[in-house]
C-alpha cells in the first residue's frame, strides 16, 4: 500500500514535507495517512504528507511510498513551492539547523523533535522563526509523547516553577530498571538496550546524560525565559551506579534515578539546571516510573504539583506529538480558533456499551448465617452465571454470629455479576445486600 492520500486543490490541503524518514519521520507519515479522514473534519484542510528526505534511498522503510516521493536533497523540499510545512526529524545540528533556516525565510513553519538543535541554537531559531512570523514548535523534543510542553506553556501559564525535575532519557531508566528488579549488571542490560534499539548511535549521549542535560535546558528556557548554556549545567550519566548502590538506596527508602533537575530562586532569579543520578523516596511519583518511561513533576506556584508520565521516545508516542504541533500551526495559518471544540470526534462513531461487554474482575462480600453449606450454596448460584470465584475467604465465627464471606471473581462481566448479586440477595442465609466493587486493572480494561 502507498501511505499516501489523494491530493486534491491547493485551498483545501497543507502539504506536508519530512525531512528524515527514519523512527519518527515513518510514525508521523504513517499516522498522517492513517487518520486522512480526521483531518478535513478538525481543520477545515487534509494534511497530506507529501514529500520526504533521506540519507539512503535503497533502505528498506516500513512504509510504503512512491518512490518519486523519496529524495536525498532535503532543501529541494523545502525549496519546493507545492510543499507548505516542513517537519525536521532527521537529527543532527548542522545541516538541520541550516534547512530550519531556510524553510523560515521562505515562509514555511516547521515542527521539529530535534533537541540537541533546540538546545543548542535555540535562541537564534525562535527569533527568526518570529521574525518571519512564521511557527516553529517542538513539543516532542522533551520527553517524546508526554505533552509536557504545551502543559507548561498553555494549561499551567499562570504559573511561576521554583522546581521542576524528571526522568527525561528513558534508556538509562530501563537500564536502572532492570538492574534493580532483576539484580543484572550494567554491561548486560546494556548489551540487552543495543538489540531492542534503545540506545542513540552515540551512546553518551543516553549513558552520560547529555540527551537528558538538552532537555532539561529546553524546560528551563520555557519555564524561566532563559538559555542556560550546555558547558553550565551539571551532566552526570549512569556509568557509575552499581548494583550494591541501587540495594543500598533500597534499604534508605529510595530508589536511584537519572534525572534532570531546573531549580530557580524566586529571590535572586537565579536558576540552575543540572541532570545526575540521585535517590529519590520510594513514595514519589518520579522514583516509581519505571522502564523506558519518562516522568516529569512540575511544582507550580499556583497548581501545586502535576507529574506527567508516559513513553517518552519511540515511533509512535513522538509522531503523536509532531501530529499535535502540526494541527496546531495548521490551526494557526487557518485561523482556526486554538480552543477545542467541545467535541472533536464523530457524534455518531461511538454507540453506550451494554453491560454484557463490561468486562472485569469483582470484589464481594457477604454477611452469611453461619449454617454448614452456605459457601457452596453461594458458589453454586454464582456458577449457574458462569462466574468463577478466584479468591474465597471467611471472617472466623464466634458463637453462632453472621461471619462476612468475601469472595473474588475471575473475569466475568457486569450483567452476570449483577444477576448473581440479585440472587444473592434472596439467598436462605444472605442477612444483607451484598457489596460489590470492582477490581480495576487498567491493563485489562
Ligand atoms: N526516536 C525517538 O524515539 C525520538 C524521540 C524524541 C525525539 N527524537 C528526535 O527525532 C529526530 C529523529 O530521530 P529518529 O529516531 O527518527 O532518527 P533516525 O531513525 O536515525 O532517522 C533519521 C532520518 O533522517 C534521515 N537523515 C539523516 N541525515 C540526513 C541528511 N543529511 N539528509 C537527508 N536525510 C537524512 C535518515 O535517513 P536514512 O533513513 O536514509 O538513514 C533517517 O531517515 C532526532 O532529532 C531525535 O533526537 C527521536
Amino acid at each position: 500500500m502507498i501511505m499516501s492520500v489523494k491530493v486534491k486543490d491547493s485551498s483545501s490541503v497543507m502539504r506536508i514535507g519530512i525531512l528524515g524518514l527514519g523512527t519518527v519521520g515513518q510514525g508521523t507519515w504513517k499516522h498522517l495517512v492513517k487518520n486522512s479522514d480526521f483531518w478535513p473534519k478538525i481543520l477545515g484542510v487534509e494534511l497530506i504528507p507529501t514529500r520526504a528526505s533521506v540519507r539512503t534511498l535503497q533502505k528498506v522503510r516500513n512504509i510504503k511510498l512512491d518512490p518519486k516521493q523519496l529524495s536525498t536533497d532535503s532543501q529541494s523540499i523545502v525549496d519546493d513551492p507545492e510543499i507548505d510545512l516542513i517537519c525536521e526529524l532527521m537529527g543532527g545540528v548542522k545541516e538541520a539547523r541550516e534547512l530550519t533556516l531556510r524553510a523560515f525565510a521562505k515562509g514555511k513553519s516547521v515542527v521539529t523533535a530535534n533537541k540537541a538543535l533546540i538546545c543548542e541554537h535555540g535562541g537564534e531559531l525562535f527569533k527568526a522563526a518570529e521574525e518571519a512570523g512564521v511557527s516553529y514548535c517542538f513539543e516532542a523534543s522533551v520527553a517524546g509523547g508526554i505533552p509536557i510542553i504545551k502543559v507548561l506553556r498553555e494549561s499551567l501559564v499562570s504559573n511561576d516553577f521554583p522546581l521542576i525535575y524528571g526522568i527525561l532519557n528513558g534508556t538509562s531508566n530501563y537500564i536502572l530498571t532492570r538492574m534493580e528488579k532483576e539484580g543484572a549488571t550494567f554491561s548486560e542490560v546494556l548489551c540487552d538496550a543495543r538489540e531492542l534499539g534503545y540506545v542513540e548511535a552515540d551512546e553518551g549521549l543516553d549513558l552520560d546524560g547529555v540527551d537528558a542535560a538538552h532537555k532539561a535546558v529546553i524546560l528551563a528556557y520555557l519555564a524561566h525565559g532563559i538559555w542556560v548554556n550546555l558547558d553550565e549545567v551539571t551532566v552526570e550519566g549512569i556509568r557509575r551506579i552499581s548494583n550494591e548502590d541501587l540495594k543500598a538506596a533500597k534499604d534508605l527508602g529510595c530508589r536511584i534515578k537519572l534525572i534532570g533537575v531546573i531549580r530557580r530562586n524566586f529571590t535572586n532569579n537565579h536558576v540552575a539546571v543540572a541532570v545526575h543520578p540521585a535517590l529519590i523516596p520510594i513514595e514519589e511519583t518520579i522514583a516509581r516510573t519505571d522502564g523506558v518511561h519518562n516522568g516529569v513533576c512540575l511544582n507550580g506556584t499556583v497548581v501545586g504539583t502535576v507529574v506527567l508520565t508516559g513513553r517518552g521516545a519511540g515511533q509512535d508516542p513522538t509522531a503523536s506529538s509532531v501530529i499535535s504541533d502540526l494541527v496546531d500551526v495548521v490551526k494557526n495559518i487557518r485561523g482556526i480558533s486554538t480552543m477545542p471544540k467541545l467535541v472533536h470526534v464523530s457524534p455518531t462513531l461511538c454507540s453506550p456499551a451494554s453491560p454484557e461487554e463490561i468486562h472485569g474482575r469483582f470484589y464481594l462480600r457477604l454477611l452469611v448465617d453461619d449454617r454448614p453449606g452456605q459457601l457452596a450454596k453461594v458458589a453454586d448460584c454464582m456458577a449457574e452465571l458462569g462466574i468463577s470465584l478466584a479468591t474465597v475467604s471467611q471472617t472466623p465465627h464466634e458463637n453462632n454470629k453472621p461471619a462476612s464471606l468475601i469472595l473474588t471473581t475471575h473475569q466475568t462481566n457486569e450483567h452476570s455479576v449483577a444477576q448473581a448479586v440479585a440472587k444473592l440477595e434472596d439467598l436462605p442465609g444472605v442477612m444483607e445486600e451484598p457489596v460489590l466493587f470492582r477490581m480495576f486493572d487498567p491493563d485489562g480494561y
